[in-house]
């Protein structure tokens, strides 16, 4: 198993396996399927460049983004192939696996990114990221983005009341479905990958994101309006192979575990920044019209979307719930 392994990493002069000693020459895929300039581009980009410097160049990691590898709806298949050996989905694309992923599409949880990470570096976030072990995968850190936004092509957004007729694009999963059920608008998953074109010819009118994604992606080229909401949020967690991991020597393991850690540090760190430049540009190119709401008018959402949380209580569990609202003190 040791040499097909590596054999799906790309190199075959590997040096002996995880009980030789030096750095194992390793060839490393890390796909995902956002932009370079967001925060998990940066992260990535950052645990490249630090394993590779600490490795003398023998540990080679190639990035993958933009879906340019593999999708939103297939990398995780390929990560429990083994075929790429780190992703950093969208938490909420778990949650056919786990209903717990559903945390971050849960109504303004969390108040900060300080506040979500303290949530996934908790005990019950830990546990959530160990629920894919079965699979012979290991969740390793979360990474933030941020807080969602709405954007449509329709009209302009400022109360529960205008959702009528719209549908809107999720990342999917059940608690953002009922969320637009409360809404009274009809709600579809589409890959990140299809998102522009689909906004760009009206399969849905709307969809919810991060400014960096919004930004990034240009969806708001494609989009009238923008309300600023921070209702729902985008996080991530890096994700490894079990045998791939598995497979590297104390040293070799030493590098890439301090890699992700790197990147991780980089995710944490420029989330918050890369967001704020984000809306800036969006502001700037202004293609889209973008309303702010009264700490009155987000009250209004917050009434309408708290009926979830007693709905999802039993599969998503009362001990995360408290772990949720410990994790903003
Ligand atoms: C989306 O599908 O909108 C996002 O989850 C993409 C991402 O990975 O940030």
């Amino acid at each position: 198993a040791f040499t097909l392994v590596l054999a799906a990493c790309g190199k075959d002069e590997v040096a002996g396996g995880s009980d030789s000693d030096g750095i194992q020459e390793i060839t490393i895929k890390f796909s995902h399927v956002v932009a370079e300039n967001t925060p998990k581009g940066q992260g990535a980009i950052a645990m490249k460049e630090y394993i590779e410097r600490e490795s003398d160049g023998k540990i080679t990691v190639e990035i993958y983004p933009n879906s340019s590898l593999f999708g939103d709806q297939d990398e995780y298949q390929n990560l429990v192939a083994n075929n790429v050996q780190f992703i950093a989905p969208d938490l909420s694309k778990f949650v056919g696996n786990n209903p717990q992923f559903n945390v971050p599409s849960l109504p303004f949880a969390f108040d900060n990114d300080e506040a979500a990470i303290a949530f996934w570096d908790g005990e019950k976030g830990q546990e959530i990221l160990s629920s894919l072990e079965a699979d012979g995968v290991i969740g390793l850190k979360m990474w933030p983005n941020g807080g969602k936004h709405l954007t449509n092509d329709e009209r302009q957004i400022d109360s529960p009341d205008d959702f009528d007729g719209l549908k809107f694009r999720t990342q999917g999963g059940q608690v953002l479905e009922a969320l637009y059920g409360l809404l009274g608008a009809g709600s579809e998953s589409i890959p990140f990958g299809e998102l522009y074109t689909a906004l760009d010819q009206g399969v849905v009118e709307g969809q919810e994101n991060t400014f960096s994604n919004i930004e990034s992606k240009k969806f708001d080229e494609v989009q009238k309006y923008m309300t600023v909401l921070n209702h729902t949020r985008v996080d991530y967690a890096i994700f490894t192979n079990t045998k791939f991991w598995d497979s590297l020597n104390e040293e070799t393991k030493a590098i890439v575990e301090a890699g992700v850690e790197e990147g991780t540090k980089v995710a944490r760190e420029e989330a918050k920044a890369l967001n704020d430049k984000a809306f800036e540009t969006i502001k700037e190119r202004g293609f889209t019209e973008i309303t702010e709401l009264t700490p009155e008018q987000i009250q209004a959402f917050r009434d309408v979307l708290q009926p979830v949380y007693d709905e999802f209580e039993d599969e998503i569990g009362t001990d995360v719930y408290e772990a949720v609202r410990a994790a903003n003190e």
